[in-house]
Order: C-alpha cells, then sequence, then structure tokens
C-alpha cells in the first residue's frame, strides 16, 4: 500500500510517501521566520503551510518516484496542534483525497510520535514504555498495543520541551529553545550549578518543570560569567536537570510495569544527553528512540501510522474535523 501523509500541527509542513511500512520520501520545510518572534506565530504559521503544502506534495511524489494516481490513501493530522494550521493540511488532503477517489485517514499527532520509533526498529514489539516529551506534552505510556495506551505519568505544569523553549529565552538563546540549549551545552559541565529536580524521589511518574524554570531566572538575575561558571556551565546544568528527572522516571516506568523495553518520542527525544541518560538509567533494559529527523514533526510518521490504520479500513469519513485538543484515549 502506498500512503502520502501530511503534517501541518505547528510550524513545520511535513509531507512523506509510506510504502508497505518504509518511507520512500520524507521531506519538511521549518518555518524559521517565527525565530524573529521567540516562538510560533499562528496565523503566519497558516500561512506558510498554505505556500508549502503543495510544492512539498509534488517534490515528495516526484522523489518517490510515482504519480499522485499511484496513492492508494492519504493520512493527514488532525490534532493535537493549532487549528489554523491543522486546518490548512487537513483542507489540502481531504482535495487531494477527493479529486483522487482515495481513502482519507485523520491522524492522531502524538500516536504518530510514538509509532515513528517503528521506523527506527521494525522488529519492536508490544508492550513497550513511551517516553513522549515535545513542545507540549511530557507523558509517560504504557503501549499494549494499537490504540491501546495506559497514562503512566504526565507533567503537572510546563512540557519538557516547554521548559527548554522558555529556559532558553531566559539564557538569552534562540527558538526553539532545545537545539539551542543543547548546543550552547556543548563541552559545559553539567554538574556545575544545582537545579532542582522536582518529584525525584517520590513514587508516582508525573512531571513539574516550573520550578526549575523560575530557579533558573533567578539564578540569571545574579549571574556574571567567570572562569568558575561559564554561560555554557549554565546551560549544561539547565539541560541535565530536565533530562535526568525524564530519565529517572523512564526507568522507574519500567521497573513499576516490567516492560522489557522503552521508547522515546517527540521532538525532545532528538537530545543526545536524553538518549545518553535514557540508556544509562535503563539499563539492562533496551531503549529505542527514532532518528533526530523522525524525532521533531514530520510527514513520515503520519505516513507510516496512516498506512496501518488505512490497510486495516480504519480509514475516516470525508468530513471529520480537525481537533486541536486530541489526546490519546486511555485505557
Ligand atoms: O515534537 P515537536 O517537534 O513539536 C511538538 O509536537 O511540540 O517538539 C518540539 C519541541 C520544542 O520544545 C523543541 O525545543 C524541542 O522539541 N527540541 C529539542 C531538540 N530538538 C527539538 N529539545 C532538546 N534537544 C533537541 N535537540
Ligand atoms: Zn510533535
Amino acid at each position: 500500500m502506498i500512503v502520502l501523509g501530511i503534517e501541518s500541527s505547528c510550524d513545520e509542513t511535513g509531507v512523506a510517501v509510506c510504502q508497505d511500512g518504509r518511507i520512500r520520501s520524507a521531506l519538511v520545510s521549518s518555518q524559521e521566520i517565527h525565530r524573529r518572534y521567540g516562538g510560533v506565530v499562528p496565523e503566519i504559521a497558516s500561512r506558510e503551510h498554505e505556500k508549502w503544502v503543495n510544492p512539498l506534495v509534488d517534490q515528495a511524489l516526484k522523489e518517490a518516484g510515482i504519480e499522485a494516481e499511484a496513492l492508494d490513501g492519504i493520512a493527514v493530522t488532525r490534532g493535537p496542534g493549532l487549528a489554523g494550521t491543522l486546518l490548512t493540511g487537513v483542507c489540502f488532503a481531504k482535495g487531494l483525497a477527493l479529486s483522487l477517489g482515495r481513502p482519507i485517514v485523520g491522524v492522531n499527532h502524538i500516536e504518530a510520535h510514538i509509532f515513528a520509533n517503528f521506523l527506527a526498529q521494525p522488529s519492536l514489539t508490544f508492550p513497550f514504555v513511551c517516553l513522549l516529551v515535545s513542545g507540549g506534552h511530557t507523558q509517560l505510556w504504557y503501549v499494549h498495543a494499537l490504540q491501546n495506551y495506559r497514562l503512566l505519568g504526565t507533567s503537572r505544569d510546563d512540557a519538557a520541551g516547554e521548559a527548554l523553549d522558555k529556559g532558553a529565552r531566559i539564557l538569552g538563546l534562540g527558538y526553539p529553545g532545545g537545539p539551542e540549549i543543547e548546543r550552547q551545552a556543548e563541552g559545559g559541565r553539567p554538574q556545575a550549578v544545582s537545579f532542582p529536580r522536582a518529584f525525584s524521589q517520590a513514587d508516582h511518574l508525573d512531571f513539574s518543570f516550573s520550578g526549575l524554570k523560575t530557579s533558573l531566572l533567578y539564578f540569571m538575575d545574579s549571574f556574571r560569567p567567570s572562569a568558575n561558571c561559564t554561560l555554557r556551565d549554565v546551560a549544561a546544568s539547565y539541560q541535565e536537570a530536565v533530562m535526568e528527572i525524564l530519565a529517572v522516571k523512564l526507568s522507574r516506568a519500567l521497573e513499576q510495569t516490567g516492560a522489557a523495553r522503552a521508547v522515546i518520542a517527540g521532538g525532545v527525544a532528538a537530545n543526545r544527553r536524553l538518549r545518553q541518560l535514557c540508556q544509562e538509567y535503563c539499563a539492562p533494559r533496551e531503549v529505542i528512540f527514532p532518528d533526530a529527523r523522525y524525532c521533531t514533526d514530520n510527514g513520515a510518521m503520519i505516513a507510516y501510522l496512516g498506512e496501518i490504520y488505512l490497510s486495516r479500513g480504519l480509514g475516516s469519513d470525508l468530513d471529520f474535523p480537525v481537533q486541536p485538543n486530541l489526546r490519546l484515549p486511555t485505557q
């Protein structure tokens, strides 16, 4: 089966072609324009998607070496995300499905992040624990099977990605903050500043990042860079505080559920320090993570999961709505 996937939930326009579980082409256009505003401006994002989605689809089909008529179905993100940007992708996808006379499926963006791990390791088997860490979500899931998920823990305030984006702003770095902090942290000492790790001793699997962000704010008030403590040291210490608590809780989730393996998903999963810490804390259990390009928002994960749904006859009616607050169904 050949499926075209379209992602437009936030500020990346992602388009990919997936055939029988393998990605034949994948393109992402990141909207650099938001950098100057220090965050995503929804109206601008919608207009950028409108500009890019058509040429990207043409290019993705070309790189896959197929005509649009060869597609067996269309998959598109239906939520969660920004209402306007979701609408841009969904309207385009519906038009294409209608004109080609092919089925369409509206894909849950969070579920697609989790399933991107099958692109990294096609032999991955259920059940597993997933640490989902993106700009809007920090959650631990027990994944039994497709459409069978149990929420183990979640952030009570900011998401991990949000803590990194806000932290980067406090440190005077650019947007998006996660990759900026990762770059700044290179060569810095992660133990230089002792930032708090909320709930590190608690048995429950929830997170909290707002106190960490506030402590960075207070620290920077009186911070003067010196040989003893550079900006790189502060960035490395802040990154360590975010990533270490994620790794601690992931390993605890494995212990509590008895699952043999864990996966990491979402934009923050692209972070190399997070990957390293998760492997250290969870050993000897296996930790899987997708290629960095399949961690941040992309069309490949939508095409891949869309193909699974369509191949089981689980398509959507053509009038399905966008769902900006969509969640994963919990057991
Ligand atoms: O999954 P994603 O691309 O979009 C959402 O669904 O939210 O995640 C975006 C988040 C942003 O907060 C960004 O700062 C973070 O992922 N991020 C990273 C890295 N790359 C992206 N955080 C840490 N290290 C990275 N290399
Ligand atoms: Zn995402």
